[in-house]
């Protein structure tokens, strides 16, 4: 059995298998070499051979225990005809939406438009070097979707004042968001995803009250969905208040913890297998530091089923040596 399914099916302890948020990206020299020659980040994702090969990157320097496919999150609205470009400094740039359009469409044509990724899982999956480890795929929460399709833009600090104005449009979005993501996740797994991680980045963002209708439920659907597909299924609701209300909800197969939460409350709280925590700013400091803190989490979880991982993507001024010496420091635990 490969390392993610042993920790999350197994419940295995003793080994803790690591990979990073983000490890294929802008801290590693190769990847800005390629990213230099390719200025539009989506057409980029949908180059199967360079996706595949970016992919690859992060597990010929370190010993990672699984490849990331290379993409994105807003590849889905991508798919889904709305624009979606990714300006140097200023992050993604999403058009307006056309719900109508986007509720006639088919998914023939999405799979059509997106199918290089699927593509591009089938090489990772059957590389050598991802033999016996994870290839997890992966896909925004429905409501950080939301979020990025009607903001059009990375949300500050706090949504807009009128975000929830036009209730009828958010309905329906949530329901396109439902059925292509459940499309999407789909592929992913028959191309060779063998895990699936959710991405909520800005749960943090919402009231407990409004936690039903747009993390809870929608989440929920995707979370069973997945199952029924027999692949484990790890969420990761950024900044949620309550990760226990969350887990007891939800049900995923594992969660992934931002940095904020406390890992000695969480380890009391929950009792299925738990991912990540260690602050990525952390990695800027001295390998001291870096130490004491990684044990920290291992030392803390060391009953416990647990996947080694960050609280947040690795940030792009990491030094790759200091990736390799925190690799190499959970490998030797
Ligand atoms: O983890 C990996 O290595 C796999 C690839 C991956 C990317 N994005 C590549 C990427 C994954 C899993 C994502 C997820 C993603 N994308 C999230 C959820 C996780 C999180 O960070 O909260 C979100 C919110 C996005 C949306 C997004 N994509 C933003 C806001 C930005 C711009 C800001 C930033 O952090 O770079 C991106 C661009 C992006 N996605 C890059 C990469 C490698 C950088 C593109 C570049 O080279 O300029």
């Amino acid at each position: 059995m490969n390392p993610l399914h042993q920790v999350i099916i197994n419940k295995n302890t003793n080994r803790k298998p690591v990979w990073i948020m983000r490890q294929a990206g802008r801290y590693l020299p190769e990847f800005r070499e390629i990213r230099k020659q390719n200025p539009n980040f989506i057409k980029l994702c949908l180059n199967e051979n360079l996706s595949t090969k970016i992919t690859l990157q992060p597990l010929q320097r370190f010993n990672l225990d699984a490849a990331i496919i290379f993409s994105d999150i807003l590849i889905l609205p991508y798919g889904l005809n709305q624009k979606v470009e990714f300006e140097k400094g200023f992050g993604p740039k999403l058009g307006d939406v056309n719900i109508e359009e986007m509720l006639r469409l088919n998914e023939e044509s999405f799979v059509k438009k997106i199918n290089p990724i699927y593509n591009a899982i089938k090489k990772v999956s059957t590389s050598n070097i991802v033999k016996n480890k994870n290839t997890i795929g992966f896909v925004g929460a429905p409501w950080t979707l939301l979020v990025y399709i009607i903001n059009q833009q990375s949300p500050k600090k706090n949504l807009k004042k009128d975000f929830f104005k036009n209730k009828t449009l958010i309905k329906k979005i949530l329901l396109v968001l439902d059925k292509f993501l459940k499309i999407h996740i789909k592929n992913q797994i028959n191309s060779g995803a063998n895990i699936i991680q959710i991405f909520d980045s800005w749960a943090g963002l919402l009231e407990e009250k409004d936690l039903p209708d747009y993390i809870y439920l929608p989440t929920l659907s995707l979370v069973n969905y997945v199952k029924s597909l027999n692949t484990p299924v790890i969420c990761f609701p950024r900044e949620i208040k309550n990760y226990k209300k969350f887990c007891e909800t939800v049900k995923p197969d594992a969660v992934s913890i931002d940095y904020n939460v406390d890992p000695i409350k969480i380890l009391n709280d929950i009792k299925i297998p738990i991912q990540g925590g260690l602050n990525p700013k952390i990695l800027l400091s001295d390998k001291d530091t870096i130490k004491k803190e990684t044990k920290k989490y291992l030392d803390i979880f060391k009953d416990h089923p647990y996947i080694f991982n960050l609280g947040h993507g690795v940030l792009p001024e990491t030094d790759p040596n200091i990736m390799d010496y925190l690799v190499k420091m959970v490998k030797d635990y």
